[in-house]
């Protein structure tokens, strides 16, 4: 039986899945997967925009807010199999997948593996390619200076980039909460996750074979993953949209909140009248 509530747990794999449920019980199911490293809360404004015509679940990743951090290696294929663990848990198929960032590579990894488990993805500020020597070299800098000058410092380093230079002064409230997802991250954590996301790979190659409608959005002024890499990824698949959220860095769904949910409700509108939307392949949602 179904529970609903903003603090549920469930055993996935070696671990306990900390997540949220809500909406009605026979809406369409619609799952969200937070970047790194934030945890489900990036994905309240969307929750609560949805609620009353989807089934909106988000859950934290292994080791990420209440999610436990279990014993086996930090990896795209270990989340990727978490996840998969976590619908089987909740007797979820058929879902839209909705990643920003690394919530996209894991969606990316699952869905070539189990296509049939998704209806749609929404992928935000993410790519197909993997890191490049720099950034596998970034990561390994990152490494040492939270382990040497620690979690607050790199939170600080982190926030500038992930926010527009206009959000970062005029979201106050945004930027602060999530500097505080980052502060209460374990280091442990943090070292092992970013040794997983330079380790990840490609998922570029056999996109087009998915057929399911994908919504590519990018942010504008996106210094973390640029929109052109997003867009690279959007022209990998068969049926598949592109979109740039302006005024916004990486992270499109709190910086501009009213274009990113506009778009994600235009989006899902699209798939569930089917007579409109069926073996229509179009580059933009309006
Ligand atoms: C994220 O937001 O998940 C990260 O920026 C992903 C990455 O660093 O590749």
């Amino acid at each position: 039986m179904r529970t609903i509530g903003e603090n549920l747990s469930v055993q996935v794999n070696d671990i306990t899945v900390a997540y949220s449920d809500l909406g009605p019980e026979t809406a369409p199911p619609v799952i969200f997967i937070h970047g790194f490293p934030f945890n489900r809360k990036m994905w309240d404004l969307q929750l609560e925009a949805l609620k009353n015509n989807y089934r909106v679940i988000a859950y934290d990743i292994r080791g990420h807010g209440n999610t436990t951090a279990g014993i086996k290696d930090f990896s795209i294929e270990t989340f990727s199999e978490d996840f998969t663990g976590f619908m089987e848990k909740l007797n979820l198929t058929e879902v839209i997948g909705c990643g920003l960032s690394m919530g996209g590579y894991i969606l990316l990894a699952t869905a070539k593996k189990s296509p049939t488990l998704f209806r749609g993805l929404l992928l935000a500020s993410t790519q197909c390619m993997p890191d490049s020597p720099e950034a596998k070299n970034k990561r390994t800098k990152a490494i040492s200076s939270i382990q040497k000058q620690g979690i607050e410092a790199y939170a600080d380093e982190s926030i500038k980039k992930l926010f527009s230079s206009k959000s970062f002064t005029a979201r106050k409230g945004e930027v602060r909460s999530i500097r505080e997802m980052i502060c209460t991250t374990s280091v442990d954590t943090l070292c092992k996750t970013l040794k997983a996301l330079a380790e990840r790979k490609e998922t570029c190659s056999d996109l087009h074979e998915l057929t399911i409608p994908v919504l590519v959005m990018a942010g504008e002024e996106d210094a973390i993953i640029a929109p052109d890499a997003s867009e690279f990824l959007a022209e990998q698949f068969s049926n598949s949209f592109f979109e740039v959220i302006s005024s916004s860095g990486h992270l499109s769904n709190l910086e501009n909140t009213h274009e990113f949910n506009g778009k994600l409700k235009k989006y899902l509108e699209m798939i569930y009248t089917p007579k409109e939307s069926r073996g229509v392949a179009r580059q933009h949602l309006y």
